[in-house]
């Protein structure tokens, strides 16, 4: 399907349907850092790059292609470069090296009367913190970007009561952050951004300073309004259960690199290294992976009237309609057979999530299909692996 790196970049050079193109972007944090770029010192680590230039690698050659529509997740430990590249995306922090382009335009040659038009229009950002005005009231909160870009208050105020509308919030439009909890404070952030009719949503950790329930939440409440607003998201976090559940794809960031960047079923079903396989360790396969992603040709004599199924389905729920029928899944897509998913396939899949070790996880695989096929599970055990999707 796809190598993990290179997945959502265009060796040719310019992809077209782009939101964010960002290529060999790199941020050194101190004095003469854009010395280091270039020379032997590049690839050294990041404490010996420190040791010996007292400067910091927050960003490392790092390049990836944000489509318009998507939401893209990145995630990694803290310390790892997520806010520095997300704030280099639109000149709030200067790159050192490297060139970005939002929606074909070149950021790097933007003038700062171009940038603040395109920070002002383009794009919102929803912070951790969620930086809202003390004093004002919630109104004028939301209003913010608007009364900036001179919009007269009469329609600023519709368009913020519609925000605040939509993000819940109706009635409060006259309290001050300050009588707000912190779930209603970060709807406001989130209204605020979305007031301006942004292109691009950049969230840094909004979700982080919440508790778990109202956070899930807010999750639902920025599926939502993806769902129904068309809008390009560029979201941080460094929790995967919320990569998992917001992103369309999730780049993984350690050290300032881009480790793998992938669909939530390639960074956890095809982890590129065992850092992202120790980061997503704790996922349950089941709950991620799908049918599509296990989905093969049919065996020599396999039965092919087995349930029928969306190829979106997650394991989860294919394991009950296989322990219902004999046969294996069909996988269809409207009108289209995909092909078929067995016990086998999915007990493969779930013991590699549960032992490292694969001979192990192979051993155990055999027995448990033997044991649930009645002792007739010869070819099936030692068939070839699904081809995947
Ligand atoms: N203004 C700065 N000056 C010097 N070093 C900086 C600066 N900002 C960030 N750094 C360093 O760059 C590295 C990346 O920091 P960054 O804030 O981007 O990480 P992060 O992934 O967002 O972490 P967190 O999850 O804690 O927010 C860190 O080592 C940090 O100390
Ligand atoms: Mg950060």
């Amino acid at each position: 399907m796809s190598t993990p790196l290179s997945e959502a970049v265009d060796p040719g050079g310019e992809a077209t349907d782009v939101m964010f193109s960002v290529r060999n972007m790199w941020k050194i944090f101190g004095r003469d850092s854009d010395k280091i770029i270039g020379t032997e010192l590049e690839r050294a680590d990041r404490d010996r790059i420190r040791e010996e230039t007292g400067c910091t690698v927050a960003v490392r050659d790092v390049s990836f292609d944000v489509r318009p529509g998507e939401v893209f997740v990145v995630m990694g430990l803290s310390g790892s470069g997520k806010s520095t590249l997300i704030r280099c995306l639109t000149r709030l922090i200067e790159p050192t090296a490297g060139r970005v382009l939002l929606d074909g335009e070149d950021i790097g040659e933007a003038t700062p009367q171009r940038l603040r038009e395109l920070r002002r229009h383009k794009m919102a950002m929803v912070f951790q913190h969620f930086g809202l005005l003390p004093n004002r009231k919630i109104i004028d909160n939301v209003a913010y970007g608007l009364e900036v870009r001179g919009t007269p208050r009469p329609e600023r105020y519709e368009r913020a009561r519609e925000m605040i509308e939509m993000v819940g919030l109706g009635g409060y439009e006259d309290s001050r952050p300050g009588e707000l909890s912190g779930g209603m404070q970060q709807r406001v952030g989130l209204a605020r951004a979305l007031a301006v009719d942004p292109q691009v949503l950049l969230f840094d950790e909004p979700f982080s300073a919440l508790d778990p329930l109202i956070r899930r939440d807010m999750q639902n409440e920025v599926t939502r309004l993806q769902r129904e607003l068309d809008k390009t998201s560029v979201f941080i976090t460094h929790d995967l259960q919320e990569a998992l559940k917001l992103g369309d794809r999730i780049a993984i960031m350690r050290d300032g690199e881009l480790v793998q960047v992938g669909t939530p079923e390639e960074v956890v079903g095809r982890p590129a290294n065992a850092y992202v396989a120790d980061f997503t360790s704790d996922v349950a396969r089941t709950t991620v992976l799908t049918a599509r992603w296990l989905v093969r040709d049919p065996y020599p004599g396999e039965r092919t009237d087995g349930p029928v199924t969306e190829p979106g389905t997650v394991l989860a729920e294919v394991l009950p309609m296989l322990a219902a029928s004999t046969a294996p899944v069909r996988v269809v897509e409207g009108e289209t057979l995909l092909g078929y998913v067995g016990r086998d396939d999915v007990l493969r899949a779930i013991a590699e999530d549960q032992l490292e070790d694969p001979e192990e996880a192979a051993a155990i695989e055999e027995e448990a299909v033997e044991e649930m096929s009645g002792g007739a599970a010869g070819q099936s055990g030692s068939s070839p692996t699904g081809s995947g999707g």
